[in-house]
């Protein structure tokens, strides 16, 4: 069988997507796949590679820096010959049988990958377009998610054209302090801030509009943070869930990736049983709910008192080496290998 692997990307996670992607590559059963690399760099040029890549020498997510050759170039949409499916090589998109899309965020994980690979007739790992596109928006995941039953942090949405009204005090007097900021379409925390007073929030909306035009606020759950894995098409199961216990303000892009002493995790978590079973049918419900497919990792907060919130839903979670996804199903019984193998195999149905 033969797969793509496509990786890197224009996003702020490019560097996280190659990092998932050299694990994918070391874990997928060699026996059973044929593996195509196919890499894209900062700048959006696509480039086609063997198994010894440059490109997935990626052990530091601060340090990687695509080397631009265009050896054996690739194909693709805005290329300057603007092929979109056949390779200088002749190694297409279409003589693949099945694409493993690990890029995160803008135009990976947004329905973007997601509708080229459909208009190539390519099956693929994870959700569908439109799946993509409302999990990858925070603020319309959220809407749909709360119509459902299912509860959310409260927040505010401020988009470029009504930025003019934000005012702080009415943000504070809604949501009180501290409250979150973050660009809606965006992963791995990158862009997010918490904050606590005017000057703080103010900064953070500019650091948030610079990745996006619409922005939200939301109040501060006090909480555990939880994330479940959830695999499969029609009939998903979720797994155990996994704990984040962050030895930083929040679970930041910096104590995700760089900082090794930012976050411990409890895998699984700590949980009475009946706990254990009420999250993952808030994971199975929210899956549904935003109708992923294949795979999704929801992520909570479990308040005190019990209360479970779901803070947002992954469609193309992380695979790195500390990445939550594949260690919770390999605590649930499913190896890493065994866990691609059932993706490529969940696309392909
Ligand atoms: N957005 C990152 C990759 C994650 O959810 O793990
Ligand atoms: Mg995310």
């Amino acid at each position: 069988i033969k797969v793509g692997i496509i990786f890197g990307g224009k996003s702020a996670e490019h560097e996280v997507s190659l990092q998932s992607a050299k694990n994918i590559v070391d874990a997928i059963d060699k026996d059973k796949y044929e593996v195509t690399l196919i890499g894209i760099d900062k700048q959006g040029s696509w480039h086609l590679n063997d198994q010894s890549s440059y490109l997935l020498n990626a052990e530091n997510p601060k340090l990687i820096q695509l080397n631009k050759s265009n050896d054996n170039v690739a194909i693709i949409p805005g290329s300057e010959n603007n092929q979109m499916i056949h390779a200088s090589n002749g190694t297409g998109l279409d003589k693949l049988d099945v694409v493993f899309p690990i890029v995160h965020g803008t135009l990976g994980e947004d329905g973007s990958l997601q509708g080229m690979l459909r208009l190539a007739n390519i099956p693929f790992v994870g959700p569908s377009v439109l799946s993509s596109a409302i999990c990858m928006d925070k603020d319309i995941a959220k809407r749909l998610l709360q119509s459902a039953g299912i509860h959310v942090a409260k927040g505010l949405v401020y988009t470029s054209a009504n930025k003019g009204t934000i005012s702080y005090e009415k943000a504070a007097a809604k949501l009180g302090t501290p409250m979150f900021i973050k660009p809606a379409n965006q992963g791995s925390s990158v862009g997010v801030s918490k904050v606590k007073t005017k000057k703080e929030f103010e900064q953070a909306l500019a650091l948030a509009f610079d990745y996006d035009n619409k922005v939200v606020v939301e109040e501060s759950i006090i909480g555990r943070e939880i994330e479940c894995a959830v695999l499969g098409n029609e009939n998903p199961k979720a797994s155990l869930p996994g704990e984040i216990l962050p030895q930083t303000e929040f679970y930041s892009y910096e104590s995700k990736y760089i900082d090794e002493k930012g976050a411990e995790l409890a895998i699984p978590a700590d949980l009475p049983e009946d706990t254990t079973k009420q999250i993952q049918q808030v994971a199975i419900a929210a899956f549904e709910t935003l109708q992923c497919e294949g795979l999704a990792r929801v992520d909570f907060f479990l308040t005190e008192d019990g209360k479970i919130y779901v803070n947002e839903v992954n469609t193309l979670p992380g695979f790195t080496k500390i990445s939550m996804y594949p260690k919770l199903w390999e605590i649930s019984g499913l190896s890493y290998s065994d866990l691609i193998s059932e993706l490529l195999d969940l696309a392909m149905k």
